[in-house]
Parts: C-alpha cells; structure tokens; sequence
C-alpha cells in the first residue's frame, strides 16, 4: 500500500481521487487552501484513520517542502490550480502564480525529500482549437488561454524535473469531467453541473447553439481511478495521457437523461452559440490504456443517473 500526498484535495476531482485511493487501501494526505476546494468535499474521507488533511497553500514558497519532507509519501498528485479558464482571462498574473510557480514548487518539493512519482492534472485545453479528431497526444499543442498554456508549461516542468532527477511524471489530460462536487455557480461552469443545478432548482436550461456540440464528458469516478493507477501502479514510465472516453456525446443526449428525470420541467430553450465554442472535441483513448491500463467504464447515461440522484 502507498502513502500519497494529494494537493487541492478537497477540489472536485481531489475529494474523489482521496476517496478512490482510500478505498483501495492507500493513506492518503490531503492539503487545500479552499480557494475553490470545500470542506464538505472530505467529509467522507475524513472518517478514515487512513485520511489525514493539512490546510495551506502550496504557491507558498516552503509550505509544501515542509509538509513533503514531514510525510515523505510514496507519490504526489498535483491537483491544486486556479481551475477556470476564464478567470485564467481575467488574471493571467494569478493563473501564472498559482498553475505555472505552484508547480514548479511541487517539483522542487519532489527532488528534495526524494518522491519517486508525481501525477499531474492537465487539460485538453493544452489542444486548444484542435480540429483532427479524436485528438492524440502528438497533435501539435496550440493553447488559447492562459489557462491552457499554464498546463502545458507545467507538463514540460515536471517532465524536465523527472528525467533529471529520476522522478516518474504522468500528466493526465482531463477532457469534460462531470459528476457529484462539481462546482456550477459561474455561466463557465462544466455544462453538466450547471444543467443538474438548474434542474434541481425546478428551472429549464439554455442550449447555446443547435445541441449537437459534443464531448468527450468523463466521469469523475473514472478519472479518480485513472489517478489513482497513474500514481500507485508499479512499473509506470513517466509520459502524458488523455483521460477521456473515446466517445462523443451531443449535448442533447446529455439533455435527454435528464429529461426522463424531470419529465415536469419544461424542455431547453436555445440561444446563439458561445463565442469562441468549439463544436466538436473528442480524446482518443488508447494512451491511457496502454501506460496505464486505464479505459473509462461509466457510461454518461449512468453517470448522469448518479448526478442526478446523488446531487
Ligand atoms: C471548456 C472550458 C471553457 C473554455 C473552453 C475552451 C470548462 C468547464 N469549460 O469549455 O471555460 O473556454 O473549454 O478551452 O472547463 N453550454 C450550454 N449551456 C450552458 C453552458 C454551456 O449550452 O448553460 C454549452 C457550451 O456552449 C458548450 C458546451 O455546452 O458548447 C460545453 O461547455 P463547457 O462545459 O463550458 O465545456 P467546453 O466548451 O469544453
């Protein structure tokens, strides 16, 4: 069994890969500042003995290098970052601060206390407009965001790092991750938690364009366990992977599960498309499956199901 250090463990995808690892049997070390993480998000992990949770903020110079040579885990998951795209728009300085030096500080954790592996959250937003779908890891990277050059420096950091100091790196390429915790309170919000929000609230929801958009919507459970295998897996090179499904979803079948819930609530209203949306995005599988032996296995309808049941 390993000790992991997780950072912005109690985040959307954090709170879920803690929970995942602690039901594998692993001990797991939380930290968060709750920028954007919620307390609320640990209460489960939180009553395993195995779980334990340090408050502070990892673009701290120093608070993280304590807090790794005090643990010395087995592997760090580096989750923490200033998570939207827009806000990366409207304050290139704090994206730069908190998703480019943060990780270069988990690096640096990582080479002086000796940590053999780091698993790294990063985003198809690094593929930017990419229009050969599904999208491979070799597609050239054109970023249109600081938020999405903020992940794709980071990846070249820690992969730097690793082959220096003999550091296993996995970067993880999330696509659409959907699921319990997701926070929907911004219009930027993932469609997903911003559809199950208004439809809990009794309200219909606005399609921006046509519907037949699609997504490579992943489940949080699936990337949970893509990050606990990346981070515990024995005999793992280090390397990048898209963590997606391989298969597109429209958002009218996305709309579709949730109407056979709410079969009360009036049907979407459309309005023009988003500015600057891509039609189409799709990751192609096969990566994740061979460094990692990871293939998605909940299928959006089912995923959606548990949303919308579990909330
Ligand atoms: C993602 C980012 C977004 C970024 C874009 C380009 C997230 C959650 N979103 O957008 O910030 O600008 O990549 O890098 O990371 N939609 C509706 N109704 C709504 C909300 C959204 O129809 O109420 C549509 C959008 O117009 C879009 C689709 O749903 O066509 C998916 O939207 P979203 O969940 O924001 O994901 P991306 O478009 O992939």
């Amino acid at each position: 069994m390993a000790k992991i250090l997780i950072t912005g463990s109690a985040g959307f995808i954090g709170s879920h890969t803690t929970d995942r690892l602690l039901a594998d049997g692993h001990t797991v070390v939380g930290i968060d500042n709750f920028r954007t993480g919620r307390r609320q998000n640990l209460a489960e992990a939180s009553k395993s003995p195995q779980f334990s949770f340090h408050e502070g903020d990892v673009a701290k110079p120093g608070e993280l290098d304590a807090l790794v040579a005090s643990v010395k885990p087995d592997g760090i998951i580096h989750l923490a970052a200033l998570v939207s795209v827009q806000e990366s728009m409207t304050n290139p300085d704090l994206n730069y601060s908190l998703n480019i030096h943060a990780t270069h500080l988990v690096a640096e954790a990582a080479r002086k206390s000796g940590v053999k592996r780091i698993v790294f959250a990063s985003s198809a937003a690094i593929y930017g407009d990419a229009t050969a779908l599904p999208i491979r890891e070799g597609l050239e990277k054109k970023p249109i965001s600081p938020y999405g050059a903020a992940k794709l420096a980071s990846e070249a950091i820690l992969l730097g790092h690793g082959a220096a100091f003999g550091i296993t790196v996995r970067c993880q390429r999330y696509f659409n991750v959907f699921g319990p915790r997701q926070d929907p309170a911004s219009p930027y919000s993932g469609v997903i938690s911003i559809f199950d929000r208004r439809y809990r609230d009794g309200k219909s929801v606005t399609i921006y364009g046509d519907g037949q958009q699609t997504r490579d919507f992943i489940s949080v459970h699936d990337v949970a366990r893509a990050n606990a295998l990346a981070a515990t897996k024995p005999g793992i090179a280090s390397g990048v992977a898209n963590i997606c499904t391989g298969r597109a979803t429209s958002l009218l079948d996305a709309v579709k599960v949730f109407g056979k819930h709410y079969p009360q609530i009036a049907p979407p209203a459309h309005a023009a498309p988003r500015t600057g949306d891509i039609i189409h995005s799709l990751g192609a599988a096969d990566e994740a499956h061979a460094a990692l032996g990871f293939s998605a296995q909940v299928s959006v309808e089912d995923g959606l199901t548990e949303l919308i049941r579990v909330g």
